[in-house]
Order: structure tokens, then C-alpha cells, then sequence
């Protein structure tokens, strides 16, 4: 999919007047900015989070890792207002997101990018980046026939912001291409610097590796750092502990819709719960195989959003190991 239809809505794209002080901020609670407690999702049978807790707090990076299918994404859907929590409670800057819409939410403060990526493909670079910004306008119909003033002058902070956030992630440099043109790593990149041109105050981002070679995560995960050193928080979801074992402050790991560990990456990496979750016992390698061999397809496990970003992005190098178990992640880097 080409990213025109729910994304837009979904992606943190209406802030563009929200940069931190016009937004009314307050701080964060005892430096917890984005707070879950008991938040769980079913899917018919299927607790895909359950009883979640967990704290993010301001000025971090912090990681949600745990094999495919664990429900990560649906956490971050949970957050985004995607869904709507069963129970429990979440809340950001002390204030209630449960209820509130993906725009609203988007408002408040919080930017997101997608596992599987979702980029309008026909326009530029620089285009994408301020039709990051453009969902709310200010100005009434008046003023949109006429282009007042002030419109003019918020269109050109706009796009000095978009310049900001290209050059910010090392795409300034290709603003003027289409993005269905863009190699697969700056197609990552420019999906992070549409969110970031929101100014968002917490960026969660989901997989952003994903699909993603060495080097190129390498660079990638140094962006990341560079975007907390500039005062934003992220919440990072990714399904290779590798990934963000230099980069993380805090990682939680998720399985089968529960938190099953949390510390420091150090710590979860000698917790044997963790260590079972990602190899599995040999029964489970057995079933996998097996599986395998019965040419089984992962895309079942894949929720609905995820498998129409799929099939808009064949060809692009997505979901590269999708349905692999990482087993190369205990090892230090
Ligand atoms: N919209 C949906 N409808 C039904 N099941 C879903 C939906 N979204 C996710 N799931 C299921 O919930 C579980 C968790 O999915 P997800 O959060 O995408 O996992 P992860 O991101 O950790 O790989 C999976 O079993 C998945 O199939
Ligand atoms: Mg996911």
C-alpha cells in the first residue's frame, strides 16, 4: 500500500502546530513519561497482550524486543490508539491516552513509524516529510482562499522544519526523488524523518532495522541516539536483541502477550526466560522445522495492517527474516 488511506491518520502526523510549549505540556511523572498498567487486547481467543506493564521514561531509549508474534506491534497499536485497550490503563505526561484517537494522540505528542513501511510512494522525499505536518490547519476557509499572512509564514516554518528533519536523518541530499525511487535503507529513514517533523516529544518506532543490513543498522541505530541527544524519548520495538543491545537504556521482552523480562540489556540477556523465549526448547525447534517442511507460511500469524503493508512493499526487502527466530542475539557485540 502506497500509505495514502490510514496512515496518514495513524502516523503522528497532526501535530505540526504541537512543537512542545504550544502543546501545554506537562512534565513527565516522576520522569515516567509514557506509563502502561494492566493493558491487555484480545483477538477472539487470543490474548495478544496481556496484563502489560511497563514505564518509559523521559529522555530514554527503551526497547521492546520478544519473538515474532509475542505482541509487540500490537502494543504500540494499543499506544497509537489503533485499538482500544480491554483493560488497563495508559497514560503519557500524566494524561489518559485510552479513548483518545490516533490523531489525538498524534497531538499529544507521540510520532510512530511502521514495521512494514508505508511511504507515499508518488511524491518526493520532501513531500513526504510535510505531508507529515499537513493534517490540521489553523487557518479556516477564509484564510485558505486568501493565504493569509500567517498561513504563509506557518507554511514556510513547515518546510524548514521538513529541511530540519531530512537533513537530520542524511536525506536532504535526495529530497527532490520520488520515494518509491529511494533504495531500501533511506525508504527507513525518511518514514523516521516524517515522524520527526510532528516534533514529537516520545517517538516509538517499530522495527526501524527491519529488512535492514549490518551497516546500514549500524548507522541507523546512531541516528537513533542523535534524535534522544536532541531531548526526544524513543520506544523502540525490534525483534533482534543485537539491534539494541548498544543503544538501550531499558529493554522489556515480551512474550506471548506478557512481559516476561526487564533490565538492562545485560540483564535480560542472562535471564533464561529470555534465552528460552528466543531459541525455544527442542520440541519447538522440532515444530518449526516441521512446519517448514510442510511449507507453512508465516503470513497467518501476521495481523491485518501488517500483511496489506506487505504486499505494497514486495520487492522492497521488508520483513526479511519475518517468522525466523533469532538465534545470534546472545552474543555480545
Ligand atoms: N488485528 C488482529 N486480529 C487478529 N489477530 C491479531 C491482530 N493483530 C495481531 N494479531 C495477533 O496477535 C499476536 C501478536 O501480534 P503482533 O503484536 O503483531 O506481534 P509482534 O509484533 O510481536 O510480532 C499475533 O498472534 C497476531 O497474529
Ligand atoms: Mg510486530
Amino acid at each position: 500500500m502506497t500509505g495514502a488511506g490510514s496512515e496518514g491518520r495513524a502516523s503522528g502526523t497532526c501535530s505540526a502546530h504541537s512543537a512542545h510549549g504550544a502543546r501545554g505540556e506537562r512534565g513527565a511523572d516522576n520522569g515516567i513519561l509514557l506509563q502502561l498498567r494492566g493493558v491487555s487486547k484480545r483477538f477472539g481467543g487470543l490474548r495478544a497482550v496481556d496484563a502489560f506493564d511497563l514505564d518509559v521514561r523521559e529522555g530514554s531509549i527503551t526497547s521492546l524486543i520478544g519473538p515474532n508474534g509475542a505482541g509487540k506491534t500490537t502494543v504500540f497499536n494499543l499506544i497509537t490508539g489503533i485499538y482500544r485497550p480491554d483493560e488497563g490503563r495508559i497514560t503519557f505526561a500524566g494524561r489518559e491516552l485510552v479513548g483518545k484517537l490516533p490523531h489525538q494522540v498524534a497531538e499529544a505528542g507521540i510520532a510512530r513509524t511502521f514495521q512494514t513501511l508505508r511511504l507515499f510512494e508518488n511524491l518526493t522525499c520532501f513531500e513526504n516529510v510535510l505531508a507529515g505536518q499537513h493534517c490540521r490547519g489553523r487557518a479556516g476557509v477564509a484564510a485558505s482562499i486568501f493565504r493569509t499572512a500567517g498561513q504563509r509564514r506557518e507554511e514556510e516554518r513547515m518546510r524548514s522544519e521538513a529541511e530540519r528533519c531530512l537533513r537530520q536523518m542524511g536525506l536532504w541530499g535526495c529530497r527532490d526523488e520520488l520515494a518509491r525511487n529511494l533504495p531500501y535503507g533511506n525508504r527507513r529513514r525518511l518514514e523516521i524523518a516524517r515522524a520527526l517533523a510532528t516534533r514529537p516529544r516520545l517517538l516509538i518506532l517499530d522495527e526501524p532495522a527491519g529488512g535492514l543490513n549490518e551497516e546500514e543498522t549500524a548507522g541507523l541505530m546512531d541516528l537513533i541516539e542523535e534524535i534522544r541527544g536532541s531531548g526526544i524519548t524513543v520506544f523502540l520495538i525490534e525483534h533482534d536483541m543485537q539491534v539494541v543491545m548498544g543503544v538501550s537504556d531499558l529493554v522489556a521482552v515480551m512474550d506471548n502477550g506478557q512481559k516476561i523480562s526487564e533490565g538492562t540489556p545485560e540483564e535480560v540477556q542472562q535471564d533464561p526466560r529470555v534465552v528460552e523465549a528466543y531459541l525455544g526448547t527442542e520440541d519447538d525447534t522440532d515444530e518449526m522445522e516441521e512446519a517448514d517442511k510442510m511449507g507453512e507460511s508465516n503470513e497467518s500469524s501476521m495481523s491485518e495492517t501488517e500483511q496489506i503493508g506487505k504486499t505494497g512493499n514486495a520487492g522492497c526487502g521488508g520483513d526479511r527474516d519475518a517468522g525466523r527466530v533469532r538465534t545470534d542475539w546472545h552474543e555480545p557485540a
